[in-house]
């Protein structure tokens, strides 16, 4: 109703990850996409290691399976993600190359993955996680291509991807980004200076990962005002709630009352914003999520059960809409 497309990260990408692409094949699953969502990203099937896994060599079978999806089902699709410190595979963290070759190799990369879905993918979240935890640097160590490329190579790797798919929104994305703070500002930063080098970036994505063992970033509105701002799109890619769980993987009745009004708050900002492009919660199901798997003891992050059945955070994210 607000116009703010709520959508779902789809789990697979799955050899390496534990959940297999057959997730789409689910009829539950299928029905549940349809009825509860309007765009979705793929959670795993972009990402280098999944797409790219020999030097030149694509396997675009999962990452085909979540946009033809979404293409015959009506939802948008967030491409995600093609600049990132991980998930990347050995051939590229391990292998000999001259910085020529990597930049060259990026290039290929973006020019093929964008390329092939040019047209089909609304968002891209070309760059993703360049902030350090610590203080608010880039990620000149960690990241392989600020590493060998320096921080040059971004302004590349959204002008190739605008290249290869021009009406393709651009977004910079983070976590831990949600309030206003060291790593948000770094991102600003960022961003103002590419747009001065008239870079073609188009949009911040603010993962939103929350736990309800820390405060809620109340700055989050006020935070993506400055964003947009600059003129930037905005949105919240890859929302979860997660909380302490019990052995059966439930939250306290407390905690389930705070996580339905977290998620009222998540939606009230995004409906405060102007420019705010969509809200993308990572997972469908809590038994796809991957909380429990990173964050030991947390869980039930997401908007239904295990079994599919609606969580009163659900009722609460369609009240707010
Ligand atoms: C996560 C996936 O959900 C997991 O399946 C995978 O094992 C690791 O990556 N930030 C991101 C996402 O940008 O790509 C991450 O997704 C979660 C954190």
């Amino acid at each position: 109703a607000a116009g703010i497309p709520i959508g779902a990260a789809v789990a697979g990408g799955g050899h390496r990850r534990g959940i297999a692409d057959e997730v789409l094949e689910d009829p539950l699953f299928r029905e549940i996409l349809d009825r509860d969502f309007a765009s979705l990203t793929p959670e795993n099937q972009m990402k280098w290691e999944v797409v790219h896994p020999a030097r030149g060599t694509y396997d675009f079978g999962p990452a085909d399976a979540v946009v033809d999806f979404a293409e015959a089902h009506g939802h948008q699709v967030r491409g995600h993600t093609l600049l990132w410190h991980s998930q990347n595979p050995a051939w590229l963290e391990e292998g000999e190359f001259t910085d020529e070759e990597l930049r060259e190799i990026l290039h290929e990369h973006i020019a093929a993955v964008v390329g092939r879905y040019r047209g089909r993918i609304r968002h891209w979240d070309v760059a993703n996680e360049l902030i350090r935890d610590e203080d608010g640097e880039l990620r000149l160590e960690q990241n392989i291509w600020l590493r060998r490329l320096g921080p040059g190579i971004l302004a590349d790797a959204f002008r190739w991807a605008h290249e290869a798919d021009p009406e393709a929104l651009l977004f910079l994305n983070d976590y831990s980004v949600e309030g206003i703070g060291q790593k948000s500002d770094a991102n600003l930063r960022l961003l103002q200076e590419l747009l001065a080098q008239g870079v073609p970036v188009h949009g911040f994505g603010v993962q939103g990962h929350l736990s309800l063992t820390q405060p809620f970033p109340d700055t989050l509105a006020e935070n993506l005002r400055r964003f947009a701002d600059l003129g930037l799109a905005t949105a919240l890619t890859e929302v979860d709630v997660r909380g302490s769980v019990d052995e059966d993987g439930r939250l306290s009745p407390a905690d389930e009352q705070e996580q339905v009004r977290w998620y009222r708050r998540l939606v009230g900002a995004a409906r405060a914003t102007p420019g705010f492009t969509s809200l993308t919660v990572w997972g469908v199901l809590d038994s796809h999520s991957w909380v429990p798997g990173f964050f030991p003891g947390e869980g039930s992050a997401l908007l239904r059960d295990e079994a599919g059945r609606r969580k009163p955070a659900f009722a609460a994210v369609e009240e707010a809409l």
